[in-house]
């Protein structure tokens, strides 16, 4: 008998957002009548193909009660963690009880609310079959410089670098212990570094330009100008 394979989704969502400069964490802020982050998980859950939503937030998070989303039956939430790795290793131990290591896992950035369901169905499909998963990721337009101090000592191949976004699917038993294996490494900023790490290759898929990161200031009023756009 082989088993049905489920889909999961971790969200970390117990950062500072201290680049944001706001008087709360930036997944609090509002955005379009609502705040970030109910949009991130409202987006996850209305992809429709998640059997629970994980939740990474901080002990001292006095928001998240607040929020209608955090009742929705299909989230459950884990405390945060030092470092956003620890954040999503703390939310993948949450559903151990029913995750299958052969699952898949699809960690989303609470800071990203602008996802649509067309890039999670994409990436979903893209990866199926792949033996190790991979990430959204976006080319880059701009000539991409190796900098010493403000010294220019080369050009980067732009065909050979890409950004990484989220969602970032792999398995839920590699990534776990990819992730264990990793603790406390500052080099980890992402799931896909955590596998290479393991010798590994996680696959590129290109995502949409709109799935921006909210970081700055400015990141606000860009985030709603795609949201007004996007009818999907
Ligand atoms: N995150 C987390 N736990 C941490 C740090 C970050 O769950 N210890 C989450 C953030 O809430 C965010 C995502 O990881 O949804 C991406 O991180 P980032 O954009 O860096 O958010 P912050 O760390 O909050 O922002 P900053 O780096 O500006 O402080
Ligand atoms: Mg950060």
């Amino acid at each position: 008998m082989t088993d049905l394979i489920k889909f999961w989704a971790v969200v970390p969502a117990a950062g500072v957002g201290k680049r944001m400069n706001a008087d709360r964490p930036k997944q609090y802020l509002e955005l379009a009548g609502k705040t970030v982050i109910e949009h991130t998980l409202l987006r996850l859950l209305g992809a429709e193909v998640f059997d629970a939503v994980a939740v990474a937030i901080s002990e001292e998070d006095p928001y998240w009660p607040d929020l209608e989303v955090s009742e929705n039956e299909k989230i459950v939430t884990a405390p945060g963690g030092k470092e956003r790795a620890d954040s999503v290793l703390s939310a993948l131990k949450s559903i151990r009880v029913v995750a299958s290591d052969n699952d898949w896992v699809l960690v989303h950035d609470a800071a990203r609310p602008c996802v649509t369901a067309t890039d999670i169905h994409f990436l979903i499909n893209s990866l199926l079959n792949d033996e190790v998963g991979g990430i959204l990721a976006l080319s880059s337009h701009d000539t991409l410089k190796n900098v010493q101090g403000i010294s220019i000592i080369g050009t980067l191949d732009r065909r050979r670098i890409w950004r990484a976004l989220t969602p970032q699917m792999f398995r839920y038993g590699l990534l776990k212990s990819a992730l264990e294996a990793a603790e406390g490494n500052p080099a980890i900023t992402d799931e896909a570094s955590a596998l290479e790490l393991q010798g590994l290759q996680p696959k590129i898929v290109e995502g949409r330009p709109d799935n921006i990161k909210i970081t700055r200031p400015e990141d606000l009023a860009l985030a709603q100008f795609y949201m007004e756009q996007q009818n999907d």
